[in-house]
């Protein structure tokens, strides 16, 4: 459709003043008494918050199992509606949310475009979430900016009807609800080998624009003696600030352009794409980066219990001939986004005592 007008843009009193200060002096503005009420960081979670969620996403996905315990969990919050505003492209944390949402009884609606909203007649988009606030009682949103979530939360919290906005993928920059799934997924997987602490993950791809394994470093600060391997050509390495919180919280990481070599010492392959939506890069367009793919003959290399994920979706980077290996974890992963996304709208909503009864 045509756009009829440019963006309004609109300042807000004390935005800039609140963006700039330190993630750890702006989480408490996302609390709404002893509970995280707007998802914006991973910087949100702590140990107990990840261990309970981990519970509740098992608890959820245990009753879900039977028509009785589907019928229950149904019941559980038929008089919330929800927005799904995801205006940039995305298959599972799109289909996982709604899914969530409707596993607990949740209305559904979705804009996937600015194109058919009032954002062609130039509306702002802080004025397009408050619209959506009059109608329902949560907002998801992906959008292509860093900082989108986070300001429109902000924005809200500042009125007399906010809503939690959750934070289904900031731009290049955050998503800490694929952090929460990989955190679910990882947990899962070593389940019998004593869970994630004391292992070593390596993070292969576009680490420098994947923002999920920016948002998943920041986890690893919950988990002890965890140590971190970053896989990546140079022009995709991980960012500084990334390491430098790395670094503030004493988490080991070492840095290589030589995926083969650390092939045996890891215990989870976190494997992404390049990002190429974001990249002026030409090389980025031009290259596939074969030498940071997993292929069938690297799997005698890696250890036996070592479980390969990715957040999907993938192109050249693991072979589909990886996916009947009994360690390919990635599709089971984008399963797990589902039952840890219903577990935290559970929470959100505070419906998880009822959840957790139904099975004690
Ligand atoms: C990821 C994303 O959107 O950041 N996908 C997802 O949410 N599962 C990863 C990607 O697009 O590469």
């Amino acid at each position: 459709m045509e756009k009829y007008a440019e963006q309004t843009q609109q300042e807000f009193e004390g935005w800039e003043e609140f963006f700039n200060k330190p993630v750890d002096e702006k989480v408490n503005a996302f609390r709404s008494g002893d509970r995280i009420y707007d998802v914006i960081y991973a910087q949100q979670f702590d140990r107990k918050f990840l261990d309970y969620l981990c519970r509740l996403a098992d608890s959820i996905r245990l009753l879900a199992k039977t028509k009785v315990g589907q019928s229950k969990l149904r019941h559980l919050l038929p008089h919330k509606r929800a927005m799904l505003y995801f205006v940039q492209p995305s298959t599972r944390t799109f289909l996982s949310f709604q899914n969530a949402c409707h596993i607990l009884g949740i209305t559904t609606s979705e804009t996937r475009g600015t194109s058919t909203s009032s954002e062609v007649k130039g509306e702002s988009p802080e004025d397009t979430i408050r619209t959506f606030a009059s109608y329902v009682d949560l907002i998801i949103s992906r959008h292509p900016e860093a900082g989108f979530a986070e300001k429109t939360a902000w924005v809200l919290n500042q009125t007399d009807h906010p809503v939690p906005v959750l934070n289904g993928g900031s731009g290049p920059d955050q998503h800490p609800t694929q952090a929460l799934l990989d955190i679910y997924t990882l947990e899962r997987e070593f389940r019998t080998i004593g869970g994630l602490d004391g292992k070593k993950i390596a993070m292969v791809g576009d680490l420098k624009r994947g923002r999920t394994v920016r948002s998943l470093s920041y986890l690893m600060k919950n988990y002890q003696d965890i140590e971190l391997v970053y896989v990546a050509p140079e022009i995709f390495k991980m960012k500084d600030d990334i390491k430098e919180f790395l670094d503030k919280h004493r988490i080991p990481f070492t840095e290589t352009e030589d995926f083969e070599s650390i092939m045996p010492d890891v215990d989870a392959i976190y494997m992404t794409r390049i990002q190429n939506e974001y990249g002026s890069d030409p090389t980025s367009e031009a290259e596939t980066f074969p030498q940071f793919h997993l292929r069938p003959h690297h799997l005698p290399k890696i250890q036996t219990h070592c479980a390969i994920l990715h957040p999907l979706p993938r192109r050249y980077e693991i072979d589909i001939r990886i996916d009947k290996y009994p360690r390919a974890a990635y599709w089971r992963q984008e399963r797990c986004g589902m039952w840890i996304r219903a577990a935290l709208i559970a929470y959100i909503f505070r419906v998880d005592d009822e959840i957790l009864d139904e099975l004690s």
